[in-house]
């Protein structure tokens, strides 16, 4: 068994970065239909499912799946270990399972003070960007149980594509985007610790497995960036990408019974009004590991 000595992330190593690229771009899939697969039974998925589902998170990083069955957190749990997420990454706010029940609280509820227990939008971000490094969230499962009346839809980007765009414009911004005090979360009391320190690092790392890790919020408050011409140029790009019409942005509304499947994607939320007689209902594991590799 021999041991990969090169890898496309690396800056130094241009001829592998660019055999990556034109097959992550000739793989890419822009049409978001291609993207969904039908299951019958989230909870034993068939082998065709199955590989069709990994098959989408190897080249893109994610995939939809769209079942008519209704699930509740255990089922979920069942289907994310089918792919090989296992390790749930609990916050205080998630039931004893560790999965996170996400609907509009009431107002006098702790969690209204968390933007994703209301129903504004949630701008672009990597899930878990403000946990320490040892509890880096690489895989996720978002499940809509009920969707929105208004509003509430998904934007999803392959973290790899946002690279390849940010590297072809200017190396330089992965290098700056790659340093490990780029991008501090001050202390502050949240959603998933209570009180947590202050989290300082990258956007962008390779894990031990070669695989490319994002770390990333657009939001303008409680964040703090190196304040260097480089790094602003580079986060500056980053949000140009985000706000563009790329067709590698896919934009989905997900129905009840649908549910995203990635390696911690790029996502953003838009604003929602609820159906009074059926609140929005989503489901949210976030897992230690990545979807298996095939
Ligand atoms: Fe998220």
């Amino acid at each position: 068994m021999g041991i990969e000595l090169t890898s496309p992330f690396d800056l130094g190593d241009t001829d592998s970065y660019l055999r990556w690229r034109d097959k992550k771009l000739a793989l890419a899939m822009v049409d978001t239909n291609e993207l969904i697969v039908e299951i019958k039974d989230p909870t034993r998925v068939t082998e065709s499912e199955c590989n069709a589902l990994l098959n989408r998170c190897h080249h893109c990083n994610m995939a939809i799946y769209a079942s008519d069955v209704e699930m509740d957190e255990r089922m979920l749990r069942d289907f994310g270990a089918q792919f090989g997420l296992i390790q749930l990454d609990a916050n205080w706010l998630a039931d004893k399972l560790g999965i996170s029940r996400i609907t509009v609280s009431n107002p006098d509820n702790q969690r209204q003070t968390y933007i994703p227990y209301t129903d504004r939008a949630i701008k672009w971000h990597t899930d878990g960007y403000y946990n320490p490094p040892e509890r880096r969230i690489r895989g996720m499962v978002l499940h809509c149980a009920q969707n929105a009346g208004i509003g509430g839809e998904n934007r999803v980007m392959d973290h790899e594509i946002a690279y390849l765009m940010l590297r072809d414009e200017n190396p330089d911004f992965i290098r700056a985007l790659s340093a490990s005090d780029v991008m501090t979360i001050p202390a502050r009391e949240d959603e998933f610790d209570g009180v947590r320190e202050a989290q300082t690092g990258p956007v962008f790392s390779i894990d031990m497995q070669g695989h490319l890790h994002m770390r990333y919020t657009a939001r303008t408050r409680s964040i703090e960036w190196k304040q260097d011409a480089i790094t602003l140029a580079a986060v500056a790009q980053l949000e140009q990408i985000l706000a563009s019409d790329s067709a590698h942005i896919h934009r989905l509304k997900m129905e009840s019974g649908m549910g995203l499947l990635c390696n911690n994607v790029l996502h953003d939320r838009s604003a929602f009004t609820d159906d009074p007689n059926n609140p929005r209902l989503l489901y949210r594991a976030r897992y230690l590991e990545r979807v298996v590799s095939i």
